[in-house]
């Protein structure tokens, strides 16, 4: 089979952890015969440094034209003091919207050698498998935002707008996919409060009887921030909007006791798919090789599923993970005061567990 992959590096550990994954690629390529063709662009910080803007048009025209997008990080605080729409952030979420990609899938799964490694007990954080789903192209995203000279001094303004065809289609995505797996899936919500919730409820409860093998259960998003640190078991899919989803996978990040394990998958309606490490760009750590390429690698394993189809090469790059990872091999953020290896270490690593 044969790939193009656009890579876009971006910012702070970006560029380590894509170096390591575009490698790993390599080695799936060798070891089941196919050819996956990289072209690197900028996005980001990187971006605005060369060209002036977060997502230039080169960027974007390539992304548009490949079969997948592997993204390392955006942002730093070297641009933390640009406006909104200039800031490397904003390079993201135009790319997000441009490839059309509305559904975020967050796996969060707890490697049975790692359970230690959480700040929660070993014995609440053993077995957590769920995926948070979560919207990625409406919401407080995008909505309206201004800034006015008001009476009272400045008033601002957020908009947050959803469509009934945009609640509808990724709350359709939640049942399908928890229909593959456990068939629990939690819608979450503030329908208490918002207006947007109250329609996201509505419309879960319309399309529950086309799945009357799933069972549905709401839950207000503060009682979900609560549920996630006191049972996080009880979970198998999280159905939710934009800016809920980005608050909660950060918090279920640290179930499995680093940021830098979780991969995602930002898929539409069939053109590439978009797949990036939650974790960020971490300047603080930045060039050092102290970042874990992991999350990257097991991003790399929902590009092969999802965008390519090819499940037995996913499976593989799961298990040399595993491997490297049961063999007792950490980076730092794993490691708890333990010997760490280095960002290329763990690539080489996982690449000969792969062979
Ligand atoms: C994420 C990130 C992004 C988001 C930022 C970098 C815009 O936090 O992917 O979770 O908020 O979506
Ligand atoms: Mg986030």
């Amino acid at each position: 089979m044969e790939k193009r992959i656009v890579v876009l590096p971006g910012d702070g550990i970006g560029p380590e952890v894509t170096g390591e994954a575009v490698r790993l690629l390599g080695a799936v390529g060798e070891r089941f015969g196919h050819r996956f063709e990289f072209q690197f662009a900028k996005i980001g910080g990187a971006a605005i440094d060369e060209t002036g803007v977060p997502l230039p048009d080169e960027t974007l025209r390539a992304c548009l034209a490949s079969d997948a997008v592997l993204l390392g990080a955006v942002g730093g605080p070297r641009w933390d003091r640009l406006p909104g729409p200039q800031r490397p952030e904003a390079g993201l979420l135009k790319l997000r919207k441009a490839l059309g990609v509305y559904a975020n899938l967050r796996p969060i799964t707890v490697h049975a050698p790692l359970a230690g490694a959480s700040t929660l007990k070993p014995e609440v954080v053993e077995g957590v498998d769920f995926v948070i789903v979560r919207e990625l192209t409406g919401g407080l995203y995008f909505g309206a935002k201004e800034r006015r000279q008001g009476e009272h001094g400045v008033e601002v303004t957020d908009t947050l707008v959803y469509t009934e065809q945009e609640v509808e289609r990724i709350l359709r995505l939640g049942f399908e996919l928890a229909r593959q797996r456990r068939r629990h899936l939690t819608s979450v919500d503030k329908a208490n409060v918002l207006e947007s919730s109250r329609l996201w409820r509505e419309i879960a409860e319309r399309l529950a009887p086309e799945y009357p093998d799933v069972t549905l259960t709401h839950l207000l998003v503060d009682n979900a921030a609560m549920q996630l640190v006191k049972n996080p078991r009880q979970f198998d899919v999280i159905v939710t909007e934009n800016m809920f989803g980005d608050i909660l996978s950060d918090e279920a990040a640290m179930i499995t006791g680093s940021i830098g394990l979780l991969p995602s998958a930002s898929l539409g309606s069939g053109g590439p798919g978009l797949y990036e490490p939650i974790h960020g760009s971490a300047p603080d750590i930045a060039g050092q090789g102290l970042a874990n390429p992991l999350a990257t690698f097991a991003s790399v394993a929902m590009m092969l599923d999802y965008g390519f189809g090819l499940a037995e090469e996913a499976a593989a790059v799961r298990r040399a993970i595993a491997e490297v990872l049961s063999e007792g091999w950490r980076t730092a953020d794993i490691a708890a005061g333990g010997p760490a290896i280095s960002t290329e270490q763990m690539g080489e690593k996982v690449r000969n567990a792969l062979r």
